[in-house]
């Protein structure tokens, strides 16, 4: 192992790690929390550590001994295993990794095993779709059901990759019309019944009358404040790059609509000045885009649709228990690049939903229901249709507010028309009203036994570099290429609540780097975490963190540089901190998602784009066997509790 490119500060100016770490606990605190800190040019590390470690001690919060955790997490004994760059999903011994389901692999009656070489449009809207990412577990036989040996299992399909999906590729013809429609189809989201075996495994069952696939064609109804604007409308054709996901309260699935931008073409085509910014805004570019779709679509080409982007970047509520339900677009959510959709539930009982926009100096957001939830499931059909979206402002000294994105004289004044204008530039809105931009917010979760709040940020290479944002509290690393998890206590520990307290988990990477803090817990005996971005917990509380980024992270760290990973990380209790390695990817894939569920009997991992930057002709993976093929894993251990 040798150590690269650490993002140390270089002295204590006013944006170093250390300078930022004093401002954010409070110069006083800081001080008490290592005798030693203050006008040294570069802290020790075990400084920074202990400022942070002390800071929160007196706070009154639950510290490593402190001995006021409002539960016990069960204990992660265990054997935790090491980085690896090996071709298949390693899980601690005692533990198996299965394959639940593949791209291609078959959902309806009838139809036989996948052929790569066969593949059609209309067999790829039959089968299961591409590059696995935001997985959910919903019981049968209903919503509220519990221990059966039935369920249901939500699967987005984030993107597709060409270069992986056809072996006949031909760069001069690409994308012909029948590869532009098996692409559009391998897009969306499964769900798929699966059943309990005997030994505690799980498997999958085609013909289920449950099983559906969902596209990038399949009709869809808009709703919420800015549906019938005239950008928007209320109909759309599909949902494109679903990446992160959450299940409400009521049993339906959020399914987050992310890096949309890559398939529109010809932004520099759009005649409207006010709309092709609100295009740049979001990163949609001008010239043909990669896939080439607009060669076959015109909804693709600005030039002459240059309003579809805005029909894309909502979260999608879907009721996997009925497949002929219409999936909704909420836009009162907000139209951003959304990671995840995470609720909560208020202490009156509206519903809070987190999501990241996932981008380099993006924000955090909160929706919070108008009205409280109903007992009764249909009652809450539209409860996503009202209420106030939030954008999160970090503050220096640990506080945050929660600032509220409605229409006034603040954002007419910065050029706002409206609540739907709001929403659908979403972004600009936020910045207007000073939230904090951050280091890729992606995925959040709130633990289950305390209500805390937690944020992965995975990376941002560019903080502090010239002509770009400097280093803050919550984001303190100048050049971060590891990290971090931000912790967040709402006010009154409430989900409504309009202000917050934070500190920061982990400061993620090579625990020999001084800048890595894992919570204070001895670096020595902690695995090395790089790029956090999926998050789950498990019911006692335990914090499972997959990555997205490891390998290049790791480049000239370790040698070779390992796959990406799932850790578990106790929060609370003495062994906050003491981040263990769980499952290792395989090459080139990134572990896209991550679930601790049925009990904690299960965990289920997306393993999405296995040789990505290769070839079919010559794949760097050849998981799960052969062809490559993005998956979902069922990881178990005879039945008996995740983590032990
Ligand atoms: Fe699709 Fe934020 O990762
Ligand atoms: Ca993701
Ligand atoms: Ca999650
Ligand atoms: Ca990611």
């Amino acid at each position: 192992m040798s150590q690269v490119d650490r993002p140390v500060a270089p002295d204590a100016g006013p944006n170093t790690f250390e300078a930022v770490a004093g401002r954010r606990f409070g110069r006083r605190r800081f001080l008490a929390g290592g005798a030693a800190v203050g006008l040294a040019a570069v802290l020790p590390v075990s400084v920074a550590e202990a400022a942070l470690g002390a800071v929160a001690g007196a706070d009154g919060r639950r510290r490593p001994g402190g001995g006021t955790s409002p539960a016990t997490p069960a204990a992660l004994t265990f054997l935790g295993i090491a980085p690896d760059r090996t071709d298949e999903v390693t899980v601690p011994p005692g533990y198996r990794a299965d394959v639940l389901v593949a791209w291609g692999d078959p959902l309806f009656h009838g139809d036989g095993p996948f052929r790569i070489d066969r593949l059609t449009a209309a067999e790829q809207a039959r089968r299961f779709g591409f590059n696995s990412d935001f997985v959910q577990f919903l019981p049968l036989p209903g919503w509220g059901a519990s221990g059966g040996d039935r369920a249901l299992l939500w699967n987005n399909h984030e993107y597709t990759d060409a270069s992986m999906m056809f072996p006949d590729l031909d760069p001069a013809t690409y994308p012909t019309a029948e590869q532009a429609a098996i692409e559009l189809a391998a897009h969306g989201a499964s769900v798929v019944e699966i059943q309990r075996l005997g030994n505690g495994r799980w498997k999958a069952r085609p013909g289920s009358r449950f099983n559906r696939r969902i596209t990038a064609t399949t009709p869809m109804r808009i709703s919420g404040p800015a549906a019938g604007d005239p950008r928007v409308g209320d109909r759309v054709e599909g949902m494109l790059n679903n990446c992160g996901g959450g299940l409400t309260p009521w049993g339906t699935v959020l399914t987050a609509e992310e890096n949309f931008q890559q398939y529109f073409a010809n932004n520099d085509a759009v005649t409207d000045p006010a709309v092709q910014a609100a295009h740049r805004r979001y990163g949609v570019n001008g010239g043909a885009s990669d896939r080439g779709w607009e060669r076959h679509h015109a909804r693709f080409d600005l030039a002459q649709t240059p309003n579809e982007p805005f029909k894309f970047g909502w979260v999608v509520e879907v009721d996997p228990y009925d497949p002929r339900s219409t999936p909704v677009k909420r836009t009162a959510l907000g139209r951003i690049k959304h990671e995840a959709a995470t609720t909560r539930v208020a202490a009156d009982g509206r519903v809070a939903v987190y999501s990241g926009d996932d981008e380099r100096f993006e924000c955090l957001y909160k929706f919070v229901t108008a009205k409280k939830m109903s007992r009764d499931r249909r009652a809450n059909r539209d409860l996503l249709d009202e209420g106030t979206l939030y954008a999160a402002r970090f503050d220096d000294d640990g506080t945050g507010t929660w600032l509220p994105l409605v229409f006034g004289p603040e954002l007419a004044a910065a050029g706002f028309t409206g609540q739907a204008d709001v929403l659908i530039r979403l972004r600009d809105a936020a910045a207007a009203l000073g939230a904090t931009k951050m280091d890729r917010p992606e995925d959040v979760e709130a633990s289950p036994t305390t209500g805390k709040v937690y944020m992965a940020c995975t990376n941002n290479t560019r903080r502090g570099t010239a002509g770009n944002l400097p280093v803050d509290a919550a984001n303190p690393r100048a050049v971060n290429r590891n990290g971090h998890v931000i912790e967040i206590t709402e006010g009154g520990d409430d989900a409504a609540a309009t202000s917050f307290t934070w500190e920061i988990l982990i400061l993620c990477g090579d625990p020999a780097d001084p800048s890595t803090y894992y919570a204070g817990f001895d670096k020595t005996k902690v695995s090395p975490i790089a790029c956090p971005d999926n998050l789950s917990f498990d019911s006692s509380g335990n914090l499972w963190i997959a990555t997205d980024g490891a390998p290049s992270a790791w480049s000239g760290v370790f040698d070779p540089a390992p796959n990406d990973a799932i850790h578990a990380v106790p929060v609370e209790g003495a062994d906050r901190g003491a981040a263990k390695q769980f499952l290792s990817g395989v090459v080139d894939c990134e572990v896209a998602s991550l679930l601790v569920a049925d009990d904690d009997r299960v965990l289920f991992a997306s393993i999405q784009h296995p040789g990505e930057g290769s070839s079919l002709a010559a794949p760097s993976s050849t998981w799960p066997g052969g062809t490559p093929r993005p998956a979902v894993v069922a990881v178990t251990k005879r039945g008996r509790r995740i983590g032990s």
